[in-house]
């Protein structure tokens, strides 16, 4: 089986990020100045995943306020399809993850489609439970779910220990 490694992702990687965006996505995918943006905000982390000295995968995700919490917000993530199903999507989730974590996130909110198996089933594998079903978010019949994750950090616990909440 190929190794990957996963890195920061930054907007020299954009082209090859937005082939890969449209190829996951379609006609959902995020325009190329949507992702550039994105990977240019310093509210956002991104990451890639690398096979062979060649990008196969991405995840943007960016530091928000959601209902007057800290949170992290998942905006995108894709693996090229002949690479999928060899750990690179969670390995993709859990770096960002810990990226939110350490940025100080109580909780990771992210949208995904209904019938979106594949990824529904990689969230669930990693603790996102559903907390709403938001109707045509992705047009018309295109239903989604949004779920959330409280981030468990070890720096979030520490603080409160050291304010002995
Ligand atoms: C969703 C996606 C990112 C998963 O990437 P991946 O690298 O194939 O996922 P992994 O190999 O890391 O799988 C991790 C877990 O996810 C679940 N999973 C992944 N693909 C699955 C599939 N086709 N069917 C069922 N479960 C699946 C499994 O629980 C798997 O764990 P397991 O291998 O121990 O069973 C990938 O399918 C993809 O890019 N899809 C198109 C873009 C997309 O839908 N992005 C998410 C939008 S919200």
């Amino acid at each position: 089986m190929n190794k990957f490694r996963i890195e920061r992702a930054g907007l020299s990687d954009l082209g090859v990020l937005h082939k890969l965006e449209v190829e996951c996505f379609k006609k959902n995918a995020y325009s190329k100045t949507s992702l550039g943006l994105l990977l240019t905000d310093w509210r956002a982390a991104s990451f890639k995943a690398i096979m062979n000295e060649r990008i196969v995968g991405f995840i943007i995700g960016r530091v928000e306020r959601i209902r007057g919490k800290r949170a992290g917000r998942i905006y995108t993530l894709n693996v090229e399809p002949k690479c999928r199903r060899r750990g690179i999507g969670e390995a993709l989730m859990k770096r960002l993850e810990e990226e939110f974590s350490k940025r100080g996130c109580e909780e990771i909110f992210l949208e995904v489609a209904v019938n979106n198996v594949p990824a529904i089933t990689l969230y669930k594998k990693l603790g996102y439970e559903v907390v709403e079903k938001l109707r045509n978010y992705y047009g018309l019949g295109k239903d989604a779910y949004r779920a959330k994750k409280i981030v468990k950090s070890s720096e979030l616990e520490s603080e409160s220990i050291i304010k002995g909440s």
